[in-house]
């Protein structure tokens, strides 16, 4: 019960990022039209882009506490693995760091460049640029988290 709760969050958290990360970047943002510079700050995309990417590294946290857990807390059912088991894990956690960093750029580095434009109005004029790469973070972070979440479906069954 404890471990099916401990994957629970972690295969939640990985549906929760995939699948608001996918529907964002793949479906919404695109469909939206392009507000006009002025109202930028007032545009569903603006705010999307703002809400997304804290949301993402939540999981990602998420995800990293609970797969850690697991892996320290299960250890007895990890000794007769068959080989071959930890080159998967070690190709997963390259993945894994790759979104990390990404999500952590984006939320902290590019979303603070987005906000409290009332106190750095500065930043107004690069705002179109920044929100444009913060999509393009976006799509690169969802194939990562992709790749990430079917390593971890074979690893489960390896
Ligand atoms: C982007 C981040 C991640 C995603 C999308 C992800 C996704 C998944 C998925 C979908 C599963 C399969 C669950 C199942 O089918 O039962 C899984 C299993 C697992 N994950 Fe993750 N994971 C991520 C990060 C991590 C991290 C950071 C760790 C550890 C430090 C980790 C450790 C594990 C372990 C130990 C399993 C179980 C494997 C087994 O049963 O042998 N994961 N993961």
């Amino acid at each position: 019960m404890y471990y099916a709760s401990l994957i629970f969050i972690h295969v939640l958290a990985a549906g929760v990022a995939v699948g608001g990360l996918a529907f964002c970047a793949l479906i919404l943002l695109p469909a939206l039209e392009s507000p006009p510079d002025e109202a930028i700050e007032k545009s569903a995309r603006y705010k999307i882009l703002s809400l997304l990417a804290p949301t993402v590294f939540a999981c990602l946290l998420a995800l990293i506490v609970t797969g850690m857990t697991y892996l320290s807390d299960a250890y007895t059912e990890q000794v007769n693995l068959k080989s071959g088991y930890y080159n998967l894990f070690g190709a997963k956690m390259l993945v894994v760091v790759g979104a990390f960093f990404l999500s952590l750029y984006q939320t902290f580095s590019l979303r603070g460049k987005i906000l409290n434009l009332d106190l750095r109005p500065e930043n107004r004029e690069g705002l179109p640029a920044v929100l444009n790469k913060m999509a393009s973070v976006g799509r690169l972070i969802l194939g990562l988290i992709t790749v990430a979440m079917f390593l971890g479906v074979w690893l489960a069954r390896f």
